[in-house]
């Protein structure tokens, strides 16, 4: 039977929340967008979307999340639709489950990589390497392979990336607060503690001599000095926006999922502003002083703007550390490896929630049982990213279920809270024994810009022309020769516009293309989805001869 869930403390289901946000996007991603995007240029539409798209988001969550919870509804389906009292809204609240099953899926794999980063570096496998040897040793780690080989097949790490779900699985299995929160306590002030080790000593590198330019305060002043230059141009407004989404960890359905377990009267705009507070400070303060002043440090400024990517973390980051010397170099690669595993593992955790929330309440699984069924559908879903990682098939994970579907949902649910169920009862729901007094303005953002901003993020991201060049493709279609799309828009993705018609192909040859990859994938994905509208079809015939309860 299925147990009553409960957090154990305010303080618990804060670092919960926060360690939701903060995760591998904080550290890795957050640094080499901002690079991307000229810095100082990024970091003004970046707090842009944070104020009148993220924030407010945030409030919506919480908000839709507590209200469920008071007719025991755990899941968006159900909470969906009961504040719409519209069957048909409840199959949106699927995005809410299938996102996380997406996102885990390569997220865990990530994450595994960085606790077998922690494993090597307390081996001291990178002391004395030079850059190259690190760039192969990861390279070898996830079996990348150029001689055109299909699939990779990294035995060790898939061994970590089982070990690293069975620690999620596991946690996840014993409950809110006797896992997660747990979790949480522990992962979270280890990891302010090595990001402020890391952060100073990014902050204090200065000058090292080993490159003319090599200086960490040129990435700082790279980074920090704000510009208003971002501000014309549209790749970097949906380029914070995405950010935004994703650091935020809005529009998955997690948040709504562990503000389901707070009691009705409880406040949640004091703790929604704590933990999304404590995400942009792990962000924008100690994940911009890491990775990228480290590297300028040592490497120069030209050489990161050539080579920022995800990638450097791993790449790049122990040889770095092992400038320090071997004792420091293998404290450093254990703190920072330490710390993204830490970041991930707390997501990762929330991203299984929707799951466990769903199956019992809905279907009175034990947490064991859902656990397991969870780790097991990870894993089979895990399969096609780690073994075909060098056939887009990583990619296409990121690309619909940590992007895409997040825009989609988080645009639905506005509108539904905002004006399905009313902003005077959504405001309410927000303010209801609230520790602070929100800003009325944040309700006209709910209701007004909050709706229309993520609409534009979703508009610009369907029809992006290519190279970002708006008067560029609006000439062309003006003068009939149709839009120039990019080829990252998702109208092109769909109809692949810009492939010619002898590329789109499954087979040459005999043998597989990546482009049978991607589409192998999308149908996975998309049977993942509606695996997941079954069981909420499934669910709602079984809840017909219930009556919800209002609980207190
Ligand atoms: N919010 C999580 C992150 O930043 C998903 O990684």
């Amino acid at each position: 039977m299925a147990v009553k869930e409960a957090w154990g403390s305010r303080i618990g289901l804060i670092l919960a929340m926060a360690g939701n946000a903060v995760g591998l996007g904080n550290f890795l991603r957050f640094p080499v967008k901002a690079v991307q995007n000229g810095g100082g240029e990024f970091i003004i539409p970046y707090l842009v979307c944070f104020f009148v798209m993220g924030l407010p988001l945030l409030f919506v969550e919480w908000g839709m999340g507590r209200y469920g919870g008071k007719f025991g509804d755990h899941s968006t389906p159900f909470i969906l639709n009961n504040m719409t009292k519209k069957n048909f809204w409840k199959y949106f609240g699927v995005f809410g489950i299938f996102t996380n099953f997406g996102v885990i899926a390569y997220y865990t794999y990530i994450e595994s990589w960085t606790l077998a980063y922690v494993f090597e570096s307390i081996k001291g496998t990178f002391v004395g390497m030079d850059i190259q040897a690190v760039g192969n040793f990861f390279n070898e780690y996830v079996d990348i392979k150029s001689d055109g080989s299909i699939f990779n097949w990294p035995m060790k790490a898939i061994i970590f990336f089982t070990i690293t779900l069975a620690i999620n699985i596991y946690i996840l299995s014993k409950g809110l607060s006797g896992g997660i929160e747990k979790a949480a306590k522990i992962a979270m002030p280890l990891l302010l503690v090595f990001g402020l080790f890391l952060a100073i000593r990014g902050l204090t590198l200065g000058k090292t001599g080993e490159c003319v330019g090599c200086d960490s305060n040129v990435a700082l002043a790279f980074i920090w000095e704000p510009s208003l230059n971002g501000l014309w141009n549209f790749k970097t407004w949906l380029e914070a926006a995405g950010q935004v989404f994703f650091t935020l960890s809005v529009g998955m359905g997690t948040i709504q999922c562990y503000a389901s377990y707070i009691r009705s009267k409880d406040d949640i705009a004091l703790n929604a502003v704590s933990a999304g507070f404590m995400n942009e400070f792990v962000e924008i303060v100690l994940g911009a002083s890491i990775v990228i002043p480290i590297a300028v440090g040592y490497l120069g400024m030209d050489w990161v703007m050539e080579n920022a990517g995800f990638m450097m973390a791993f790449k790049t980051m122990p040889f770095l550390f092992d400038n320090w010397g071997a004792t420091l170099g293998i404290a450093a690669g254990v703190m920072w490896f330490g710390l993204l595993f830490f970041a991930g593992v707390t997501s990762s955790l929330a991203m299984g929630t929707p799951w466990m929330g769903f199956m019992e309440h809905e279907f009175d699984w034990s947490r064991k049982k859902a656990a397991f069924v969870f780790g097991c559908i990870v894993f089979v879903l895990a399969i096609p990213p780690i073994v075909l990682f060098q056939q887009g098939v990583f990619d296409e994970y990121d690309y619909w279920s940590g992007t895409v579907s997040l825009v989609v949902f988080a645009l639905a649910e506005v509108i539904i809270f905002g004006w399905v169920f009313g902003i005077d009862k959504a405001w309410h729901e927000v303010t209801h024994g609230a520790d602070i007094k929100i800003p009325i303005i944040f309700k006209f953002f709910i209701k007004w810009v909050t709706p229309l901003f993520i609409s534009v993020v979703f508009i610009g991201a369907l029809i992006k022309p290519n190279g970002d060049q708006w008067a560029d493709a609006w000439n062309s279609f003006s003068s009939g020769n149709g839009w120039i799309f990019d080829n990252g828009s998702i109208l092109n993705q769909i109809f692949r516009f810009n492939t010619p018609s002898s590329e789109l192909k499954w087979f040459v040859e005999g043998s597989p293309t990546s482009l049978f990859f991607v589409d192998m994938s999308r149908l996975l994905l998309t049977l993942t989805f509606l695996f997941v509208c079954y069981l909420v079809f499934i669910a709602s015939k079984k809840r017909k001869n219930k009556i919800p309860v209002e609980h207190k």
